[in-house]
């Protein structure tokens, strides 16, 4: 906990009584507020702080990850993202964030051991994915691959189980939580790559690097021996990933810790964190981006675009971030990374577009002032498009570099007081309960029935019960019933 450096004086005009909040390095604790109280009528009611979107209010202490967006830095563990991208892989920064430190030899080997032991994926995990057409959204994919892995999961079962936490306070237990949860990850995102393209799914291999074997499951094999991860992608993604591994609070993160604070599993918390990823206004928007470049087409309808935007007829999505008022540090790394991979990446025809539009939003005022730049997502995307990730499965793997992160958070919690995380609302609506309709006027008549033939809203859907069963029989001859009579 931080010291106090100073105090807020504040006077509340309502009942002319002072308070000493105090300032710890430049925050409140907003529980100190809630000694600012009123009387309405007999009660007693605390302050509330009214902050849509968390635009001033921090959810957590950690030591994880420091973002300065002011002066473009970001830390990793107190070291600067620009040395630990250097002098680092992948699995080096795994260990840095779970750990907060840089891992041996020995432990760098055990954690693939663990993480290769939980990808293969056992059939009901297979199942499932198979059971959706291969022209399915790759996002809903995902999760119900996430959640069959929750099913066969014993930990996670007993989560639900078990009356004392099973994993707060409980490292050891939880260590092994995680390192499943990243193979369990890994191999729904090959599962879901393979499935969707009909190719053959292939097993990890041990020993392998975490981005090897899921290079191998999403059937990414050196091209020069058709055997083993691709050489290039692997070095390359385990620099790029460094870039993504954490972000601090983000709003997925945050989703991941509100199902924590709840003491879930950690299947299911990065299960809450992966469905805010693909939101559009979140990992989802590059997805978005890709379309925009694809839909203008060739650099010179970009000023039309560009117009568009500036009269807020769409959002340039890929651009923009809460924090960053500055230059985000991590596109310098991307660039370098780009410009080794600069023969691949120029070979994309959207490339031209979105340089064209970065030209733009780097000069124009409207960009200019709201300091709206093309953010770190975006810019590596060129990179996974000239590594020959297609567009649909480019956001499950960057989340699955952020799943670090997020489950670094998870465990950083572990060892904090329990505090189920429950937000308030300012309620802004009437006090005084509407005037009650006399029962004839709120009776509803078969005109109001919204479904008006009940064989024509049940053809709209795909399931047929493979066997009714006496019971569904019943309900079955009850509902036409009372669509008869709802028709008659
Ligand atoms: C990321 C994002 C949600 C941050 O939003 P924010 O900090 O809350 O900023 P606001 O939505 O309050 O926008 C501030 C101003 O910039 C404009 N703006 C913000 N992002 C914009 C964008 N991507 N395109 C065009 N205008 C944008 C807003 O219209 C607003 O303009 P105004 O001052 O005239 O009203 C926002 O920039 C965005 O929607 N970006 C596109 C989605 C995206 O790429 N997300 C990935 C983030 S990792």
């Amino acid at each position: 906990m931080a010291s106090e450096t100073g105090h807020l004086r504040v006077v509340d005009s309502r009942t002319e009584k002072g308070y000493l909040v105090p300032i710890y390095d430049n925050h409140i604790n907003a529980k100190d507020l809630s000694a600012i109280t009123i009387l309405d009528g007999e009660v007693s009611e605390k302050l509330r702080v009214l902050d849509n979107g968390f635009e001033t209010t921090a959810c957590m202490d950690s030591a994880i990850t420091f973002i300065d967006g002011k002066r473009g830095q970001v830390m990793y563990r107190g070291i600067p993202i620009q040395d630990v991208f250097r002098d680092n892989d992948f699995e080096d920064v795994l260990h840095l964030l779970l750990w907060s430190r840089l891992p041996t030899k020995e432990e760098k080997l055990a954690v693939r051991a663990a993480v290769f032991a939980a990808s293969t994926p056992p059939q009901s995990v297979i199942n499932t994915i198979k059971a959706f057409p291969p022209t399915a959204e790759t996002y809903p994919m995902i999760i119900a691959g996430i959640s069959a892995f929750i099913a066969i999961d014993a930990d996670a079962a007993n989560t639900r189980h078990q009356h004392s936490p099973l994993f707060h306070g409980n490292l050891e237990v939880a260590d092994a939580a995680i390192l499943r949860t990243i193979g369990y990850y890994s191999a729904v995102v090959g599962l879901v790559h393979c499935h969707k393209r009909g190719l053959k799914f292939h097993t990890p291999e041990p020993n392998r690097s975490l981005i090897g074997n899921l290079l191998i499951m999403m059937g990414k094999f050196d091209p020069k021996t058709g055997t083993g991860p691709d050489p290039t992608i692997e070095k390359c993604l385990s620099k790029l990933w460094i870039c993504y591994a954490d972000h601090e609070m983000t709003n997925s993160t945050a989703a991941l810790l509100h199902a924590a604070s709840t003491l879930t599993d950690p299947i299911s918390c990065v299960m809450a964190g992966l469905i805010c990823g693909y939101g559009p206004l979140h990992g989802g928007a590059i997805d978005l981006a890709y379309e925009a470049l694809e839909k203008i087409g060739h650099p010179r309808y970009v000023p039309v675009f560009i117009e568009m935007i500036k009269a807020k007829k769409a959002r340039l999505f890929g651009y923009g971030h809460r924090i960053y008022k500055t230059r985000d540090p991590r596109l310098a790394l991307i660039e370098d990374l780009i410009a080794q991979h600069q023969d691949l990446v120029s070979k994309d025809p959207l490339l031209e577009i979105a340089l064209t539009i970065d030209k733009v939003a780097n000069e124009d005022p409207y960009f200019v002032s709201r300091n709206l730049k093309a953010n770190a997502d975006l810019l590596g995307c060129f990179l996974y498009s000239a590594l020959g990730f297609e567009r649909d499965i480019i956001v499950p793997v960057i989340c699955l570099s952020r799943v670090i992160g997020g489950l670094a958070h998870w465990r950083e919690t572990l060892s904090q007081p329990i505090k189920l995380w429950r937000p308030l609302q300012v309620y802004s609506g009437p006090k005084v309960a509407p005037e009650a309709k006399s029962p004839t006027e709120g009776s509803i008549s078969s005109n109001d029935f919204p479904i008006k033939n009940l064989a024509d809203a049940t053809a709209q859907t795909a399931y047929t019960p493979p066997k009714v069963s006496l019971r569904a029989k019943a309900a079955i001859w009850w509902m036409k019933r009372n669509s008869a009579l709802v028709k008659s």
